[in-house]
């Protein structure tokens, strides 16, 4: 296996996604908007539109995953994690020398303070989620910050790349801390991609381990207003500071039916133990109504971009490894179950989270670790679009319809 064959299925993929979908946006949300606009809403904020902005785009009927105007295919082949997170921050592809500069500083700012590994030391990380080391991590880094508190989009561009830069320096000790390792220092002859791994692993990582990796990292950038990015943004207009925002959306990405969905998944496989389990278990999950992790999508009502690269990515991690080959061919039939059942009905496919699971795990990664190595690409999302916003801000501030009573006659303790 080499680092190309990846390369070659991304380029294979991007071909099959091109015959099934066409060229034409999908109309609507691709328009500048006069405010205030019309809009129908559905429970938890579905079809509200908080922002217009020019930093990516989700086409749902056509399972498009675009960051600045660039298909994820083509970043996932071509781009590397640095590069597209400078995309996503600074709106363009830099050039060579503006590249070199931004990995320099990427380098640069890998290095945590002591006090935080050692903080990380006093956690009980070998019972509690890594999510959650990951979250106390970043707020105890801002307190480390002279400048966490100057809310302007130089600052908190700065801390942003900080936060890019250190998020993996993070995940990496934090992997280590709950197995009872000493953390590694970050290696800067290393990539972004190839250092995490470094860092969670204490070795040097084979070029294919980087490159799917990095191909991993460039497809969980961004995606739209999801909830984590959202979070992160709502915490932002209130001129909070660039690590309390972050370490909201740490939360939110957290939670199952988010980020937390490719932990899940990994569960739920194990728990079917082979294909052909698939058919009564999923009958009972329907029986149970209980979600099926890693399938359907707020937005995409088509096969989600993320999973058409990362499924096959996952065939090929999983056909050298003994242990993965069968929660390979487990996922496999288990989509074919989900989608001959509610594809056409609902249109649930497999999301970004249905097949990461299997290649972090024919990684050796621990499924405990999969929601922060999505935390480590997603800071490049949320912090871009809580810069973009904060560049001309509003406080986000929804009302909800209140339907309890209006006047009630306030009784003493004695006589209710
Ligand atoms: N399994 C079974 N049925 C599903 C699933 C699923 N995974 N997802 C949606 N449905 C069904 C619902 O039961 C509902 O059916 P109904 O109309 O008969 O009641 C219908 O599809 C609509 O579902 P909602 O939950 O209203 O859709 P919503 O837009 O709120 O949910 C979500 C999107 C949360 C992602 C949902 O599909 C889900 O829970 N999926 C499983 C968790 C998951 O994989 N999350 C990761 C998403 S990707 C990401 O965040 C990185």
């Amino acid at each position: 296996m080499s680092a190309q064959e990846v390369d070659e299925l991304i380029a294979q993929a991007a071909i099959k996604a091109k015959q099934e979908t066409d060229d034409e946006p999908e109309p609507g949300l691709t328009e500048e908007v006069e405010w205030p606009v019309k809009a129908s809403l559905g429970r938890g904020l579905e079809g509200a539109i908080s922002n217009t902005t020019k930093i990516g785009y989700v086409n749902g009927a056509k399972g498009w995953l675009i960051y600045r105007g660039y298909n994820c295919f083509d970043l996932a082949e071509k781009s590397s994690f640095e590069e597209t997170a400078y995309l996503l921050l600074f709106g363009k592809l830099p050039t060579q020398s503006e590249l070199s500069g931004f990995n320099d500083k990427l380098i640069a700012y890998r290095n945590i303070p002591d006090e935080v590994y050692q903080l990380l030391n006093t956690l009980p990380t070998d019972k509690s989620h890594p999510m959650s080391a990951l979250a106390t991590a970043v707020s105890a880094l801002g307190n480390f910050d002279d400048n966490a508190d100057e809310a302007t989009v130089e600052n908190e561009t700065e801390i942003a790349i900080k936060l890019i830069a250190q998020m993996a320096t993070l995940a990496g000790a934090i992997a280590r801390v709950r197995n009872g390792e000493k953390p590694v220092r970050p290696n800067p002859a290393l990539s972004h991609a190839g250092n995490f791994l470094y860092m969670m692993t204490g070795k040097t990582p084979d070029a294919l381990s980087e490159r799917i990796m990095d191909a991993a990292l460039i497809l969980h950038a961004d995606h739209g207003m999801n909830a984590s990015t959202f979070t992160t943004m709502v915490v932002n207009s209130s001129l909070s500071d660039m690590y309390s925002s972050v370490v909201a959306g740490i939360g939110s990405l957290k939670g199952s039916l988010h980020g937390g969905a490719n932990e899940a998944v990994l569960y739920d496989l194990e728990e079917i133990g082979s294909p052909e389990n698939v058919k009564s278990w999923f009958a009972e999950a329907r029986a149970q109504k209980r979600k099926v992790m890693g399938f359907g999508h707020r937005v995409y009502k088509a096969y989600d971009p993320r999973a058409r690269i990362l499924g096959p990515i996952a065939e090929l991690v999983a056909s050298k490894d003994p242990e993965t080959k069968n929660l390979y061919a487990t996922a496999v039939a288990l989509e074919e179950q989900v989608c001959s059942v509610l594809g056409a009905e609902k249109k649930i496919f497999p999301n970004v989270d249905f097949y990461s699971g299997i290649v972090y795990k024919a990684m050796g990664i621990e499924p405990a670790m999969f929601t922060p190595i999505f935390a480590v690409s997603r800071i490049s999302g949320w912090t871009a679009r809580a810069l973009e916003y904060l560049a001309d801000n509003r406080l986000f501030r929804p009302r909800a319809i209140y339907v309890g009573p209006v006047k009630q006659d306030y009784e003493s303790i004695e006589e209710r």
